[in-house]
């Protein structure tokens, strides 16, 4: 009665989570769900995460005792149907934690982003107290669940863990509707011989981190031992930071033909509403955290796998 559930699993941060959590724990105690299991391996579920009926068929059926829940709808996509994303990100977070409240599970795992910061946050090394005034309605509902899942923690108990990502840079899951999607992007136009055109401009700093830091942050901090964990809405969490520009550069090292040109969209306003760099002093204080990609790292592996 012990295993983990991911919901979510076919995403790009679930892709790389379930594998790590298989190698770690044995195949079968990590159920992968997400709302189409068509790139899932077994033992799996197509799950429609917005059905309380149906989430909790699965944690009993299955002996769940945690729960990684990444159901997201992102930045970008998320501007072109702001009360959609509110409503699926905020469903999605209240049925996991109904759960746990109700001593169904025992600990939660719930991504948090950069895009709770906002204008009137500090722009570099945004401090993990500090003004918040998201201005997209993914940052409104990560600020709004962080502070539920604080609010759970401190009325019922539930034990909660949650980290606010920065940009994840992945080669094996393309993102979906992120703002900071570009740094992937230009991977794959690099591949292909294309120019690649930039949605954002070229010195816009965004706070970045590679996928594997990101799982293995995730991980680390639901192992952590619970009086660790002093901050129960969500840690901010950083690793780099960089511009298009300075990416560019860095990629071109290994393709010396590549051309950028830029062409900023409604993603460019989204982006400057979040800071350059954050701070995350305290997830390195209370339970460890240590980035290990730098953007040069970061680089190599992703020509070498994209
Ligand atoms: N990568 C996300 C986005 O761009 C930030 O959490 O929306």
């Amino acid at each position: 009665m012990n295993k983990t559930l991911v919901i979510g699993a076919a995403g790009q941060i679930g892709t790389e989570l379930v594998e790590e959590l298989r190698a770690r724990r044995g195949v079968d105690q990590v159920i992968a769900s997400d709302i189409q299991i068509k790139n899932l391996l077994t033992p799996c579920y197509e799950l429609d995460a917005t059905d309380p009926d149906k989430v909790r068929k699965i944690v009993q059926k299955e002996g769940i005792s945690e729960v990684y829940n990444l159901v997201a709808m992102l930045s970008a996509k998320g501007e072109k149907e702001p009360q959609k994303a509110w409503d699926l990100n905020m469903k999605t977070l209240f049925i996991i934690l109904d759960l746990a409240r109700e001593g169904k599970i025992k600990k939660i795992f719930w991504p948090s982003s950069i895009a709770v910061f906002g204008p009137s946050s500090n722009s570099v090394g945004a401090p993990q107290y500090g003004s918040m005034e998201p201005t997209t309605s993914y940052g409104i509902s990560k600020l709004a669940g962080e502070l539920w899942c604080q609010y759970y923690f401190q009325n019922y108990g539930v034990d909660i863990r949650s980290i606010r990502y920065p940009g994840l840079i992945s080669w094996r899951t393309m993102p979906g509707g992120g703002t900071t999607d570009y740094a992937i992007e230009i991977f794959h136009s690099a591949r292909r011989g294309k120019e690649f055109i930039s949605f954002l401009g070229p010195e816009t700093r965004l706070p970045m981190m590679y996928m594997e830091d990101a799982v293995r942050a995730a991980i680390q901090l639901m192992e952590a031992d619970s009086e660790m964990i002093k901050i129960r809405t969500s840690y901010n969490l950083a690793a780099v930071d960089f511009t298009p520009a300075e990416l560019f550069e860095e990629i071109r090292k290994f393709y010396p033909g590549l051309k950028i040109s830029y062409d900023p969209d409604l993603r460019q306003n989204i982006a400057d509403s979040w800071p350059d760099s954050i701070n995350d002093s305290h997830a390195r204080q209370d339970w460890g955290w240590n980035h290990q990609f730098d953007l040069k790292m970061m680089v190599k592996d992703m020509v070498n796998n994209v």
